[in-house]
């Protein structure tokens, strides 16, 4: 068991959000967005328990900023009314339980319009628009698996996207949301562009490095248009791409501190996933160990990846990164925070519980 004097515990000051600690829910889709793409009883009680838990920050799912940008049918969506009243009794149940709402934007790109995990066939099955899906944007024709073969984003697709990512974040912000973390890895579009493999334009979206990021730093720029100065902004990213010709931590260094000048205040680190091929590490804190290689990029640090045992909170914090996300473990607890805190539970769980100490 961890002591309570772990730096892990301790608050994190972001902009003017004061976080708790630094143990956050990691964003964990949960494909059972009502049919209009609002939040459902499900949400309310799956975020609620894990802010009872004593999360810092809870981070809702990868949440689509239009109905294109959607991984399935059943995601969350902010791009309507009706949903950000739906997310407000997230954000409400979430503060009230100590924890910060945050929320993840997401901009699925080629990996969109695919069955729920539980469907027989899974992510990697495409939903036909004769299905209720719809036809992908990438910036290049390349599809992921057995996906759809997106279409070629042209510039007018580009700015309805800024467009809609910028309108995402005012929502996000109306609908009492801390915490921004824009969905930039796991082979959605902003990673798509960045990557080589994926990204095979020859206008300015594409080319080297320099020209390859130019769409994913207008996506910053969107959120950041936005959403108010004084509330954080997170880029989630993957570290690398595992994979031979993918993008390398050298390149991903310079995304990182060009992010720094962009108004992002933290990086959540991943790795791989853009390709079915590349490589899946399994070890704990795979990518909590990329960390130390980002900070001279200047901004906070964060990662998820096998952190399931207190120990491993020690480990990251503040050695590796800033803050750890947990997500399996959390799907497994929901109080798997205040557990591994292993502090007393009169004053570390809620008062509501201590009868069963
Ligand atoms: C059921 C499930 C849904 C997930 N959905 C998302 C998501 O919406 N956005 C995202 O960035 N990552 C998503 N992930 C990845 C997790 O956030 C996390 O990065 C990953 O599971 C590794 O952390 P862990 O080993 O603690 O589970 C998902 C993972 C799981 C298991």
């Amino acid at each position: 068991m961890l002591s309570t004097s772990s730096p892990v515990w301790t608050a994190l000051q972001l902009r003017e959000v004061l976080v708790p600690n630094r143990v956050w829910l990691s964003p964990m889709c949960q494909y059972s967005a009502d049919p209009s793409g609002a939040p459902t009883d499900w949400h309310l009680a799956h975020y609620g328990s894990r802010a009872a838990g004593g999360v810092g920050v809870v981070m809702i799912e990868c949440t689509a900023v239009a109905p294109d940008m959607r991984t399935t049918i059943s995601d969350l969506g902010i791009y309507r009314d009706e949903q950000v009243r739906g997310h407000r009794r997230l954000t409400a149940a979430i503060t009230a339980m100590g924890s910060v709402p945050g929320i993840q934007l997401g901009v699925a790109g080629r990996k969109s319009s695919h069955g729920v995990p539980w469907d027989n066939a899974g992510t990697r099955h495409p939903v036909l628009p004769a299905d209720g899906g719809w036809q992908p944007l990438a910036p290049s024709p390349i599809p992921f698996a057995d996906l759809a073969v997106p279409t070629e984003m042209a510039a007018q697709d580009g700015t309805r996207v800024l467009e809609d990512v910028e309108q995402a974040a005012r929502n996000a912000d109306r609908a009492g949301y801390q915490v921004i973390e824009l969905h930039g890895a796991n082979g959605y579009l902003f990673h798509e562009f960045l990557s080589p493999l994926t990204n095979h334009r020859t206008d300015e979206w594409g080319g080297d490095l320099e020209r390859r990021m130019r769409f994913p730093l207008e996506m910053v720029n969107a959120v950041r248009a936005g959403w108010p100065e004084d509330k954080p902004v997170i880029v989630r990213l993957p570290a690398e791409d595992l994979l031979e010709g993918g993008l390398t931590t050298d390149d991903m260094a310079v995304v990182a501190s060009r992010l720094a000048g962009e108004g992002v205040d933290m990086i959540d680190l991943l790795s791989g996933a853009l390709v079915p091929e590349a490589s899946r590490p399994a070890t704990p804190l795979h990518n909590a160990r990329y960390g130390p290689r980002f900070r001279a990029a200047g901004l906070l640090t964060a990662a998820s990846g096998q952190i399931s045992q207190p120990e491993h909170l020690d480990e990251a914090v503040p050695d590796l990164v800033d803050v750890v996300l947990v997500g399996r473990a959390l799907l497994r607890d929901p109080y798997w925070a205040l557990r591994a805190r292993g502090a007393d539970p009169l004053e570390s769980w809620p008062k509501q519980y201590h009868r069963a100490f």
